[in-house]
């Protein structure tokens, strides 16, 4: 038995981004495998969303392509994120297409290395707001020139007003800059907007079967890749008064029985969990009880207890219950991504084909 376990489907990732990429199409898919794979991790992830047509893998840092290319992938990899120096020469050593924004930044570089100009159309972090530096970076850039981006702060969101506002921004930079690889649109674009898709689209949160608008996957034929299963690892019968957890923030009313599952927030199950979610355990679905600690929570399992063992779902389908981390995101007031890419690395991911 094991303890925790993420079990990450990987046909489910290659499906995700076959449809995608059938989606975005003649766009290319690059599929972004940051943030270890978003938590699924990153180097099985990448050989399942290459198998499932993605042409490019997108990073954050030089130390992420790094790994993949260790790991013997190979195939355009973009590292997105700002770099060092130091951090430069890793990702010259990977062999990964960079993003630049600098003139000064671009005339340092090395002949071969292949650059993507980024335009700050809105996001107000990373690239340059002034479209006529960023078409002097690309001067700058001659012959190393490999690709023309944005990246957009609306894109999930209901009113897509400042998503077309970006896109107008962006529309106009590039129409001075013919016959270059141009790409912009995150998940939600790519499903949102077909105009956001050029030639290439960025997705991440979608190729792991999460939605990008934080509502039900199913809605854009996405299927969630990630399970996180643990089990009961003790029952106990609770009479009234006794309690459960730190501060006994769990006290029985009634008789009932309690199950222990031993995960906590030393996992990722977060603390903001508290009487706050529910698991499926033995394919029903019962409600966490008491405090997050950081190795176990309990779960209140009414008048019929189960035997140890017995499997508890904290993200999952069971028996026509599903919990998603879309459901978990909506509890604690955060977003599907951050619960995935918090499964912590004492959880093991398996991986099935
Ligand atoms: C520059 C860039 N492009 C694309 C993505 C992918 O976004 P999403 O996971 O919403 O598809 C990210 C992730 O945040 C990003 O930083």
């Amino acid at each position: 038995m094991v303890r925790a376990l993420a079990r990450v489907d990987l046909g489910a990732i290659e499906r995700n981004c076959a449809r995608l990429a059938a989606v975005a199409a003649p766009a290319r898919l690059c599929a972004v495998v940051k943030a270890d794979g978003y938590g699924h991790g990153a180097v099985p992830v990448a050989r399942a969303a290459q198998a499932g047509g993605a042409a490019w893998l997108g990073v954050a840092t030089a130390g992420e392509a790094f790994e993949l290319r260790s790991a013997g992938l190979e195939g355009r990899i973009l590292v997105m994120g700002a770099l060092s120096p130091a951090e430069l020469a890793v990702a010259l050593e990977a062999r990964a297409d960079i993003v630049a924004w600098r003139e000064d930044f671009v005339t340092g570089l090395p002949p071969e290395v292949a650059v993507h100009v980024k335009l700050d159309t809105g996001m107000g972090r990373l690239g340059t707001r002034d479209p006529d530096e960023a078409s002097r970076v690309v001067e700058a850039a001659g012959d190393r020139l490999a690709g023309l981006m944005t990246h957009f702060a609306t894109a999930d969101e209901d009113d897509p007003a400042f998503l077309h506002e970006q896109l107008e921004r962006f529309q106009r930079w590039i129409a001075r800059h013919p016959g270059v690889l141009v790409h912009a649109a995150n998940s939600a674009a790519t499903l949102r907007e077909p105009a956001a898709r050029f030639g290439m689209v960025r997705c991440g949160i979608a190729i792991y079967g999460m939605d990008p608008f934080h509502r039900d996957p199913a809605d854009h034929g996405l299927e969630p890749a990630l399970e996180l299963v643990s089990y009961v690892a003790e029952v106990k019968r609770a009479r009234p008064g006794e309690s459960a957890g730190y501060g006994r923030r769990f006290v029985a009313e009634r008789e009932t029985w309690v199950g222990t599952i031993p995960v906590g927030y030393g996992d990722g199950v977060r603390r903001g969990l508290t009487d706050n979610a529910d698991v499926l355990v033995g394919d029903r679905r019962v409600q966490l009880v008491g405090t997050v600690s950081m190795d176990n929570i309990t779960v209140d399992l009414g008048d019929e207890p189960v035997e140890r063992g017995t499997e508890a779902v904290l993200i999952g389908t069971r028996g026509g219950e599903r919990i998603l981390a879309e459901d978990l995101a909506a509890r604690l007031g955060t977003i599907n991504y951050e619960v995935t890419c918090g499964i912590s690395p004492r959880v093991p991911r398996e991986y099935e084909p």
